[in-house]
């Protein structure tokens, strides 16, 4: 996954562990930084050195980690921290390609009105710019030498994940036929629509068809409408017979899920905002402690444990807000949560809460 370390790489390695005999590993980091940006005695950083208009309201970093990254997968996401007007911010971002041989990688991320770390890398990283990095995760990533033919479904930023296993097949000569059907609203807003043509044309495999919901098609890789049975039958008539990626937001994953869930030999879907939720009667407030500090807050039913704490001036950990990462599931001794994204509700006591995507249902004691 990541490029063998050059002979300097070595030669530093060697500094770096002698050096860190004598000092504790954040003293090693504060004088080593003053070196390089990115070296370290164990932390994983990621210095930016390219920052690519993508399209419209949209951005392409190239990132160099360094050696301490332990690498991620095509189709997988990374969580990136940055400090923002004094605040550690971090969210999840999906790699668009797979991870060059001298060890960059790349993201593109689209401006999210209100997004604070979506705003600062669009309109403030400059190159320079060193950001925290964390271990590639997530399941959206082909099985080595498989050669069944797929169907990729990509919806607003969803194409990124979509792009890197695209790119991935690419460099592998497209040993299947692939098909990604893309949505955006207006044309303006696809990212990555030259490679993807030159792609196309390369790659006798590869057909992919812009679908657009705010504009009237015009060439003959576009097609307009939301994703319906009528569509995929007009675009992709051996679709049932596809294994089936599909990212984007939460209704056009359920929609995904309703028209090829049990209907095709493989369906891996990921959702970057919330699936629309089962319908729950949770209203009101219960009563959580939270056992490490000893405070007791009165928290909404209903809401995501994550933002009902982010909203008490807690900074719970947290990465990808969506069940994915991780980086916020914490122990729960007592009570009982409700997964907002299945409507299932866990009694059980756990240590592995994920506070972004479970609400309180009961009073319950968290391990914070
Ligand atoms: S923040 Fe990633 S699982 Fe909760």
């Amino acid at each position: 996954m990541s490029a063998l370390p050059s002979p300097q790489a070595r030669r530093r390695s060697r500094l770096t562990q002698v050096a860190g005999a004598f000092m504790p590993p954040p003293v090693f980091d504060f004088w080593a930084q003053r070196l390089h940006p990115t070296w370290t005695w164990e932390r994983p950083l990621a210095r930016v050195v390219g920052h690519m208009p993508a399209a419209a309201g949209a951005v392409t970093l190239t990132l160099r980690p360094n050696r301490h990254w332990p690498g991620a997968l095509p189709g997988q996401h990374v969580n990136l921290t940055a400090v923002i007007d004094g605040i550690r911010v971090t969210r999840s971002y999906s790699l668009d390609a797979p991870v060059h041989a001298d060890g960059r990688i790349s993201v593109t991320v689209k401006g999210v009105d209100g997004g604070r770390m979506s705003r600062h890398l669009l309109e403030r990283a400059r190159v320079g710019d060193v950001l925290d990095i964390g271990p590639g995760f997530g399941e959206l990533v082909l099985p080595a030498g498989a050669t069944s033919p797929r169907l990729f479904l990509a919806a607003g930023s969803g194409i990124t994940p979509l792009m890197a296993l695209v790119r991935q097949l690419a460099a592998q000569g497209m040993p299947a036929p692939v098909t990604l059907l893309y949505w955006a609203r207006t044309r303006a807003e696809f990212c990555f629509a030259e490679e993807l043509r030159a792609l196309a044309a390369r790659h006798a495999g590869l057909d992919v068809r812009f679908v657009l919901t705010g504009e009237m098609p015009a060439t003959d890789d576009e097609a307009g409408g939301r994703i319906d049975a009528a569509l995929l039958d007009a675009v992709v008539a051996d679709h049932a017979r596809r294994q089936t990626y599909a990212c984007g937001p939460g209704g056009f994953i359920a929609a995904v899920e309703t028209l090829l869930g049990g209907r095709v030999p493989l369906l891996r879907t990921e959702a970057f905002t919330p699936l629309p939720r089962p319908p729950a009667d949770d209203t009101g407030t219960v009563s959580v402690r939270l056992a490490r500090s000893g405070r007791e807050l009165q928290l909404p039913r209903g809401t995501a444990l994550l933002d009902a704490l982010e909203a008490e001036g807690l900074k719970p950990r947290s990465g990808c807000r969506m069940g994915i990462c991780n980086t916020c599931a914490c122990g729960k001794s007592a009570g009982a949560a409700r997964d907002l994204r299945t409507g299932t509700v866990g009694e059980e006591s756990t240590h592995a809460l994920k506070l972004c995507v479970n609400s309180a249902l009961t009073d319950l004691v968290l391990d914070l």
